[in-house]
């Protein structure tokens, strides 16, 4: 249990509950869906990114010689489309060094099992800490399978950013694979008996795109 509360970070902040909440709404239309994705993501990556490794380094200013601190390794950003690819923009912001790589996946409308499509991804992924991102965390099946996809490529620091997570989701993950950090701003009830986030926001990929 101790290591259960370890892996799952669900991140509390009036402004992320807020911006949640249009995410939510049924009427948001898909430009502000956007953007208000890509603000939660930017608001996240402060927390998520609250235990890299940084190096010493010294550097001059304009007054004098400095010791200070960079990030050491790099980041690699992993969205599962399609919804992932609305919290890229909201971290590679402020990440801007960080490479992005893509794993193309959808849910079978039947039995919910992950079917992968696409994948490219950069040939750094042992040295780099790697996000994976999607905005919905339901039963976990896509995020599990994306996991080891860059388990495989090599990647050996690795965390799971998404925006909502059912409980059904994250004991997936923390099942499959448990030396993985969960990062969440919305933990929900359940899912419903066609596997979706209750009361979630709907589909995340159509709201995205306008599509349905
Ligand atoms: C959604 C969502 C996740 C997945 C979550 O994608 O973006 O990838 O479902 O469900 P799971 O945890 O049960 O696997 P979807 O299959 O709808 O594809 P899309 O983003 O292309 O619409
Ligand atoms: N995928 C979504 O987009 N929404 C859900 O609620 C579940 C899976």
């Amino acid at each position: 249990m101790k290591n259960d509360i370890l892996m799952l970070h669900l991140l509390k902040h009036p402004l992320l509950t807020h911006k949640l909440s249009i995410l939510r709404r049924k009427e948001t239309p898909a430009k502000e869906f956007r953007e208000t994705l890509e603000e939660i993501s930017a608001l996240m990556a402060f927390e998520i990114t609250r235990d890299l490794p940084v190096k010493d380094v010294t550097i001059e200013t304009p007054m004098g010689i400095c010791h200070t601190q960079e990030l050491e390794m790099g980041v690699i950003l992993i969205p599962i489309l399609r919804a992932g690819l609305g919290m890229v923009g909201g971290i590679s912001n402020l990440i801007p060094s960080a490479s992005v790589g893509h794993i193309g996946m959808y849910r079978d409308h039947d039995t919910l099992e992950p079917k992968t499509y696409y994948s490219k991804f950069p040939n750094n992924m042992a040295d780099a800490v790697v996000m994976v991102l999607d905005p919905m965390l339901a039963t976990g099946g896509s995020s599990s399978a994306a996991i080891q996809f860059v388990k495989d490529q090599g990647a050996k620091s690795i965390k799971l950013v998404c925006i909502i997570g059912a409980p059904e989701g994250v004991s997936r993950i923390m099942k499959d694979h448990p030396d993985i950090q969960i990062y969440l701003a919305g933990m929900d009830e359940k899912l419903n008996d066609i596997g979706y986030i209750m009361p979630g926001l709907g589909d995340a990929g159509d709201r995205l795109f306008g599509t349905n």
